[in-house]
């Protein structure tokens, strides 16, 4: 059969609200046209983040109801750090109760003015996190992946030789650790290679600088591998996930995306001596070291689903309906399609609004004006990734379409591509946006905007 079906049935729903688009306008002036301080209520479908936002399976929900909430040693956590062993290999297993508060410790132990924190694309807590130390983020990304229309496989891999260059100019000292991004989620969702990742070891080895991976969509990465890369086609996702994780010294990890849950984190390592200091941080502000700010049932539900993700089934159908929505709003002739960076990525379709509004300027956040006519046309949420989230650091400004893992059908998806192509149909009228109110850090969260008139 060449049709790629959803490899799930549905057991439990819950009711979409529909809204007008008049309801809508008056909904996003009170919200200072900032989509996350809309309520979800008032949203249709919600393609602001794959995080968190996951249906759980049958599997999970019965392992919730097994879960020990024991304050220190509960069989969740060692049903947890089974699956993360079998699966990572790091000799430290530390939870969290999101990746940002991984980062936060991790980047706390190792981080202080001066130094510099390489990555291929920082996410934006993690560039905050190291910042908020007084330490560097750097983004090294192959020049090639700075074309959004360039459809290379492997578009989230590290510079390699700009790396070597910053080492050379810094000093090893100077670097505490370097991370990759698998896959590249501010680069537009692109997988890295697993022949990069080598390079990457080698390097870092060389230099003695520890290697992190920040690992949160791990199994999208390792089947973009299985498919692309030469040499893997015959080996199992979780064989390739299990060699990524082999080639770093440790990882930060977000359950709330290829582990399906609805919250937690891992924080990683084989360094005895990090993790001691690690854990007495994460006493401080998250709990003890078997829960890690989350609660027993919320370790059972990872621990599935760092399993159920490496499922070649849901895999496939996985980046095939990313895929789909890409396909639907871009291949569609020079004057009607979208443009998109491309190839699509394995969470999220990205819009380059940047190239699609070239009469907005980017101090003016096209990508923002086009989740606001998105969402006062059909009710959508997206988010944009661009000069309100990255400020000068913004390479483009891109809207995101984050698919939220085994929730959405194929026609809620239809829907999407019909309401983006009627928004396309009338581009020239969007108008751009400054910014009102802002705070010091993660502005895109709270800042306030209103139209330029
Ligand atoms: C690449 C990447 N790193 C880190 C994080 C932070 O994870 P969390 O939202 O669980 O704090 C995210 C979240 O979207 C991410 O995409």
């Amino acid at each position: 059969m060449k049709t790629i079906i959803e490899p799930f049935r549905i057991k439990s729903v819950e009711p979409l609200r529909q809204t007008t688009a008049e309801e809508r306008a008056g909904l996003l002036e009170e919200a200072g046209y900032n989509l996350f301080r809309l309520r979800a209520a008032d949203i249709l479908i919600d393609l602001l983040t794959d995080s968190g936002t996951s249906a759980m399976s049958t599997e999970q929900w019965a392992a919730m109801m097994r879960g020990d909430e024991s304050y220190a040693g509960s069989d969740s956590y060692f049903r947890l750090k089974r699956a993360a062993d079998d699966l990572m290999g790091f000799r430290h297993v530390i939870p969290t109760h999101q990746g940002r508060a991984a980062e936060r410790i991790l980047f706390s132990v190792l981080c202080k003015p001066g130094h510099i924190v390489p990555n291929n694309t920082h996410f934006d807590t993690t560039r905050a996190n190291i910042e908020f130390t007084g330490a560097q983020a750097v983004d090294l990304v192959k020049t090639e992946a700075h074309d959004t229309q360039a459809r290379l496989p492997f578009k989230g891999d590290m510079d390699t030789e700009g790396l070597e260059r910053l080492i050379e100019e810094h000093g090893r000292e100077r670097i505490p650790l370097v991370m990759v991004t698998i896959t590249n989620n501010s680069g537009g969702g692109q997988p890295v290679s697993m022949a990069n990742l080598e390079q990457v070891r080698a390097i870092t080895q060389r230099h003695r600088i520890p290697f992190y991976l920040d690992a949160c969509r791990f199994a999208e990465n390792a089947w973009f591998i299985h498919e692309r890369e030469a040499g893997y086609a015959d080996w199992t996702a979780r064989d390739i996930a299990r060699r990524m994780f082999s080639l770093a010294d440790g990882c930060t990890f977000s359950a709330k995306k290829d582990a399906f849950a609805n919250i937690g984190g891992l924080l990683c390592t084989n360094d005895d001596r990090l993790a001691q200091l690690e854990e007495d941080l994460l006493i401080l502000t998250e709990g003890f070291p078997t829960y890690g700010g989350l609660a027993g049932r919320d370790l059972d539900a990872i621990a599935v689903g760092l399993t159920e993700v490496l499922d070649p089934n849901y895999l496939q159908y996985r980046i095939a309906s990313t895929a789909y929505l890409g396909r639907g709003i871009s291949d569609l002739g020079a004057d009607r399609g979208v443009p998109i960076v491309e190839p699509p990525g394995g969470h999220a379709i990205y819009i380059d609004a940047g190239r699609m509004l070239p009469h907005i300027p980017r101090e003016q956040f096209p990508a923002q004006s086009l989740a606001v006519e998105l969402y006062r046309h059909a009710g959508i949420r997206s988010v944009e990734i661009g000069s309100v989230m990255f400020g000068a650091h913004a390479q483009h400004e891109l809207l995101r379409l984050a698919i939220p893992r085994r929730v959405y059908t194929q026609s809620h998806i239809d829907y999407v591509v019909e309401a983006i192509l009627e928004v396309n149909s009338r581009k020239e009228r969007l108008r751009g946006y400054e910014i009102t109110a802002q705070p010091e850090f993660l502005r895109h969260f709270s800042c306030q905007f209103r139209p330029v008139s």
